[in-house]
Parts: C-alpha cells; sequence; structure tokens
C-alpha cells in the first residue's frame, strides 16, 4: 500500500444487503451473523472494505431505512453483540466495515416522532417539519404543495392527531427531520460518534443531498401529472443549505476521527463541479460521493412506456459519463466506481445479457475494475446474478415497487407494470444471494421473505468456485490483478484517456501509467471489429479462451473483455 494515499484510495469495496446475504439462524432473513459467518468467501474473493446497509431497529416499512433507534440493532439482524464480532473478525482479516446513516429521515416508529405526533408542545415536535393543510373552497384539505416524494405519492402525510401535514420525500413511515433544528443535529451527531467509538471505519450517508429542503415551501412551477403533483428535486436536492449542516457534521464528528471513510449519496441531480462542493479536500467535507450517472445508461429507468427492444445500453454516453467525473473529479479527490446498489437491476440483465451471462458478467468486471477510483462490487455481483423471473406483482414485497403499481395501475394493465418491474425494479438486487443448487440456495434453510430467483441451481457459487472459468474465479483473477502495487499505481495515477470514444459498441480506455494498462469491452452480444493502435506486451485478462485478429484488428466476440499491457 502507498503510505502517501488514504486507505480507501486503494480498497475494493463490497456492498451487502444484509437481509439477502446469508440467513444463520433459519428464519428467512439474512442478519449479521450470516455475514460473519461468510467473510472467507469475501477474503477469498479479495474485497477488503464492506458497505453494509442498514441493520438498526426498524418497522422494515422500506427494509431498515425507516429507522426507529439508531442504537439497536434489528432483532432480526442480531444484536450489537453480533455486530461487534463481525466487526472484529472483519478487522482480522484486513476487512475494514461502513455502516449505512440514515441522517434525512427517521421511522414514524422512532420515540422522536411518537413524541412528535403526541404533543405538539414538545420539543421533538420542531424535529420534524410541519405545515397545515391547504383548504379548497368544499372544506377539503390537501397537501401544502404540489410535491411528489422518490416513491410516486405526495412528498406529505396527513397526521389525524396533529391536523398537519409531516413531509416525507420516501414513504409515509419515514418523516424528513428537520436539519434546521439544533437539537435534533447534536442527537444525530450523538449517534454518529456512538458507532465511530464502536470501532467502524465510516459512513456511507444515506440521501444527503436531501437535508435541506426549500424553506419557502412554495409550489413547483413545473408542469404537473394528472394527480397535481411533480417530482422537484430542486425542492430538497443540494440546496445550498446542506453544506452549512455538513460543515457543523465534519467539525463535531468528522474531524475528530481522521481515518474514516465518509461517501455521501448525492443521487443523480449532482454533477462533477457541484460535488466538489460535497468532497473538495480543502473545504469539502465527505471523501466520495455516490451518483448514478453510470446505472442506468440503457435507458430502463421511467421506461415502462418501452418495449424491451428498445432498452439498449448507450455506450457513448456511458463512457462521457464516467469521464466527466473523472475529468473533473481525480484531480482532486476520489471516485466510488460501481454498475448497481440495492435500488437497481442486476447489471448482468441491465448492461449484459442472460445468454452470455458469464461472458458479460466477466466484460462487466473488467471494465470496472480497472477504471480510475474505488469499486464497489454489488453483492451477487461476483457471480453474475440477475433481474428476477417473477410472474406476479404480488412477489415485489417492496415499498416502492407496490406503491408504483399502486398508481400505475390506474392507466395501465398489470402485464406492463410486471414487464416494467421485472426490469427497473431494486426487488432486483434484493432477491437472496445464491450460494449453491440447495433448496432456497442455500441462502435459508426456510422460505426467505423474498423470493430466490429460479436459476439458483444453475447460478450459484458453490458451481461457480469448483470451475476454474467461472465469473467468481475471475473476479478472484481480476481483483488480485488491481491489488497489484504497479497495476494499483497505473490505475490510480493513470491518466486514464478513452480509446475510440465514439465508438458505439466498445469501452476502451487507457492508463498511460507504468505499466501502461488498456482496457477493451465489447459490450455487445455480437461480434465487433476493434482498430487496435498499440503494441501489446502481455495479455493480463481476457475472458475467450483465443484471440481473434483480422490484420492488427482485434476481432471482439460478444461480451469479449481484455486487459493488455500496452507500450
Ligand atoms: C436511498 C437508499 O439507497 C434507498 O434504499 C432508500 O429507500 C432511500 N435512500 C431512503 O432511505
Amino acid at each position: 500500500m502507498n503510505k502517501s494515499r488514504p486507505w480507501w484510495q486503494e480498497a475494493i469495496g463490497y456492498q451487502i444487503y444484509p437481509r439477502s446475504f446469508y440467513d444463520s439462524n433459519q428464519d428467512g432473513v439474512g442478519d449479521l451473523n450470516g455475514i460473519r459467518l461468510k467473510l472467507p468467501h469475501l477474503h477469498q474473493l479479495g474485497v477488503n472494505l464492506l458497505w453494509i446497509c442498514p441493520f438498526f431497529a426498524s418497522p422494515m416499512d422500506d427494509y431498515g431505512y425507516d429507522v426507529k433507534d439508531y442504537y439497536q440493532v434489528d432483532p432480526m439482524f442480531g444484536t450489537l453483540e453480533d455486530f461487534q464480532a463481525l466487526l472484529k473478525e472483519a478487522h482480522s482479516m484486513g476487512i475494514r466495515i461502513i455502516i449505512d446513516l440514515v441522517l434525512n429521515h427517521t421511522s414514524d416508529e422512532h420515540r422522536w416522532f411518537m413524541e412528535a405526533r403526541k404533543n405538539q408542545y414538545s420539543k421533538y415536535h420542531q424535529y420534524f417539519i410541519w405545515k397545515d393543510p391547504k383548504k379548497t373552497d368544499e372544506g377539503k384539505i390537501l397537501p401544502p404543495t404540489n410535491w411528489r416524494g422518490y416513491f410516486s405519492d405526495s412528498a406529505w402525510h396527513y397526521d389525524d392527531t396533529v391536523k398537519q401535514y409531516y413531509l416525507k420525500i420516501f414513504s409515509k413511515k419515514m418523516p424528513d427531520l428537520n436539519w434546521e433544528n439544533k437539537s435534533m443535529r447534536q442527537d444525530m451527531y450523538d449517534v454518529a460518534k456512538f458507532w465511530l467509538d464502536l470501532g467502524v471505519d465510516g459512513f456511507r450517508l444515506d440521501a444527503l443531498a436531501h437535508l435541506a429542503k426549500d424553506l419557502t415551501f412554495s409550489n413547483s412551477t413545473l408542469p404537473v401529472a394528472a394527480d397535481g403533483l411533480v417530482l422537484d428535486a430542486s425542492k430538497f436536492s443540494s440546496l445550498p443549505r446542506v453544506f452549512d449542516y455538513l460543515k457543523e457534521f465534519k467539525s463535531e464528528v468528522l474531524l475528530k476521527y481522521p481515518d474514516i471513510l465518509t461517501i455521501g449519496e448525492v443521487g443523480g441531480g449532482v454533477s462533477p463541479d457541484m460535488s466538489l462542493q460535497y468532497i473538495h479536500p480543502q473545504n469539502g467535507y465527505l471523501n466520495m460521493v455516490f451518483n448514478f450517472d453510470t446505472c442506468w445508461e440503457n435507458g430502463a429507468f421511467g421506461s415502462d412506456h418501452k418495449a424491451d427492444h428498445e432498452i439498449k445500453t448507450n455506450v457513448v454516453q456511458l463512457k462521457q459519463n464516467f469521464m466527466k467525473w473523472y475529468q473533473t473529479v481525480s484531480p482532486l479527490a476520489s471516485l466510488p466506481i460501481y454498475w448497481l446498489n440495492h435500488d437497481h437491476p442486476r447489471v448482468v440483465s441491465q448492461y449484459g445479457s442472460i445468454r452470455y451471462r458469464q461472458e458479460s458478467a466477466t466484460m462487466l468486471a473488467t471494465t470496472l475494475l480497472f477504471l480510475y477510483g474505488t469499486p464497489f462490487i454489488y453483492n451477487g455481483e461476483e457471480i453474475g446474478m440477475s433481474n428476477v423471473d417473477y410472474e406476479k406483482l404480488t412477489q415485489f414485497k417492496e415499498v416502492s415497487a407496490l406503491q408504483y403499481a399502486k398508481q400505475a395501475s390506474e392507466k395501465m394493465d398489470e402485464s406492463t407494470i410486471l414487464r416494467f418491474l421485472r426490469r427497473t425494479s431494486r426487488v432486483n438486487a434484493r432477491t437472496p444471494f445464491q450460494w449453491n443448487d440447495q433448496p432456497f440456495a442455500g441462502f435459508s434453510t426456510v422460505e426467505p421473505s423474498l423470493q430466490v430467483n429460479g436459476n439458483y441451481r444453475e447460478v450459484n457459487l458453490a458451481k461457480q468456485q469448483k470451475d476454474p472459468k467461472s465469473i467468481f474465479n475471475y473476479y478472484r483473477k481480476a481483483i488480485a490483478l488491481r491489488k497489484k502495487p504497479k497495476v494499483m499505481e497505473s490505475v490510480l495515477t493513470g491518466p486514464l484517456s478513452l480509446v475510440d470514444p465514439l465508438n458505439p459498441d466498445v469501452f476502451a480506455y487507457v492508463h498511460e501509467g507504468r505499466p501502461a494498462l488498456l482496457v477493451v469491452s465489447n459490450f455487445r452480444g455480437f461480434e465487433v471489429e476493434f482498430k487496435m493502435n498499440r503494441l501489446i506486451n502481455l495479455v493480463l485478462l481476457h475472458n475467450y479462451p483465443t484471440i481473434e485478429k483480422r490484420g492488427l484488428n482485434l476481432i471482439l466476440r460478444p461480451f469479449e473483455t481484455y486487459l493488455f499491457e500496452v507500450e
């Protein structure tokens, strides 16, 4: 490891959705002991930084992002002692852990909200955002603004006890916190310190860009839909006030723990330039931000009006999206790089092909792992897990999918909704990890709360461990290579540029380091000819058994990928 850079720049990240990873106590839900028992798998894979999605006490309306008690582990996931044991064992294996801290909202079952709701004069009432209803001439009550939330319905929910609306930009069981309130902020800092004192290596900060709201609470002027609502991110995303909150969070908490990693989830609305306000090494507040610019480049997002054949990866745009972040951010800060998280479809279904599962999963691994930044592999990606094969809407047991289906049923038939959810729903990434070909994919011995993907006898880790050519073994090899000091140096200090940037099918880039590294990846399920303008010294990684050329050009077969050392 190069001592001049922070540890997390050289880390290989791996995201775990605890509910779906491994069920150690056979209740159908994954848990912390399950993660601990599977550390050898992660160690064998070669990752050394885990991001674990929330495991705090929660009514599980949004599977843990609705926190009821930040100081408790939900009994479903285990105990605080289980977490400490996991942390200790991970650390002993050289694996660090960042946890998912939810600062934007709590559960409506959190003590603060229960008090807030019971008594308008309690200090906790001010911890949330309340507004009086609007009234029509007929006396009907309406939400205070036309804002839509992220889960399809209004951003406001009426509370019958208080007789006011509270803001909730996610589900109605997730009231937004009022970051203008100093006492609430202090309480949240205590939460953060509690986990850092326990030894966690940092945080992924959920929904961070939304902490500040448009405090004028005026209607959006964007065009509204038939229900009178519009999702207008400018009302609650990256407003200037968020940086005042972060400044205080940094001075009161983060500066006291200098070796930690903080990654803020800022979503799609933040440009690379704007991201520097969050992560600039001198006057920013965090180490990195998660945006989604490399996640939906096949047009699947919001695609319920599209047929399957219209969903196609825009490779040129995908490359440009990465490059614009690289060019702006890399001279100053680090980038997390990833194809998906627990809110997205599986990447083999998204950018690859289940027909060419092995080829496309390994191609995506190569393309990702050698880009500049800190890679994050999402659990199951290392064995090529793909989207669900569910046949019924009721199988999509997840709050935003159900909310979407409810709203969409007014204008669409069930098969269209089903097709859309199979393509885009976040349930796709949340089905149980496929450990082996035993019932329930070896995830549990009882029926899991989210149904296992029907392909588990074909696609599972045990099978792939035995096969030297498997996706899993390819990942291991690629990660080991990525961690070699010279390769690491070249990847991180580059400089990186695209080769043939306008090529519509091939994602190719070069690091002009020592050694110079060239990645060439065919993103298509058909053959493509690629002009080579560099002399090859070595083939470091390749997902086909033979090399095919025409003159100097490479003939790339479906989803073929190479990592070369070049002159
Ligand atoms: C972003 C998380 O990734 C997502 O899963 C969650 O629903 C929202 N934030 C709300 O916490």
